[in-house]
């Protein structure tokens, strides 16, 4: 029997200059790895650098033109579980989360999802709603959402302290994503087969 932990990769999906998300998404990660669960990696929207969407296959054909699909394609296929770092823009995620959810299908489909939301007033949570929607129709699944209002929280000097309140929910969160992750993969297994 494997010993392995799962992968979860802690998406940042902000790509503005002055983003907090790198903060914030770095305070989950540390709170991620304390939880022991996993195998943690982080992947950065900023970094990764995906141009607006640009391959000419639906992504169900896994007929890749371009290489940084290729290469967003074998970095999400190592994951096991997902938590996506979002900032509200205008009631709703920001492009650069949409954008790289549509390059690929397979390659999130059955795997177990959580989201750091962070906004003003609403915490994140219109843009939460909205990626809930879109990642039900690739069959990712929902494990919880962390939501984070950023008038008392906030981020000095690039780190982000998150309170106890938060560390708990994200606590949830990883446990419940270390109960879909292993539940999944037998799933996902059985179903490569036949792409
Ligand atoms: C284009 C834009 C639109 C925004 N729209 C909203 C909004 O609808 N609701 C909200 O609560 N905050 C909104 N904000 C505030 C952001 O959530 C906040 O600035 C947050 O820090 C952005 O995340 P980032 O710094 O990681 O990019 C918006 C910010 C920007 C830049």
């Amino acid at each position: 029997m494997s010993t392995s932990k799962p992968v979860l990769q802690v998406i940042i999906c902000s790509t503005r200059p002055g983003r907090v998300g790198g903060a914030i998404g770095q305070w989950f990660i540390d709170v991620a790895t304390t939880h022991g669960g996993f195998d943690v990696e982080l992947v950065d929207l900023l970094v990764v650098n995906l141009p607006l969407y640009d391959e000419p296959q639906h992504p169900i054909r896994l007929q890749y033109l371009h290489e940084h699909t290729k290469r967003w394609s074998e970095t999400i296929s190592r994951a096991d579980a997902f938590v996506f770092v979002i900032p509200e823009y205008n009631h709703s995620m920001n492009a650069a989360t949409k954008n790289c959810i549509d390059y690929l299908h397979f390659e999130w489909r059955y795997k177990p999802y959580g989201i750091v939301c962070y906004g003003g007033a609403s915490m994140g949570l219109r843009a939460a709603q909205m990626l809930k929607l879109i990642l039900a129709a690739l069959k990712v699944t929902l494990c919880g959402d962390v939501s984070i209002p950023l008038a008392t929280t906030p981020v000095k000097d690039g780190v982000f302290a998150g309170n106890d309140i938060l560390v708990n929910s994200s606590n949830t969160q990883l446990n419940e994503l270390a109960v879909f992750a292993p539940l999944l993969k037998p799933l996902r297994d059985s179903t490569e087969a036949s792409r």
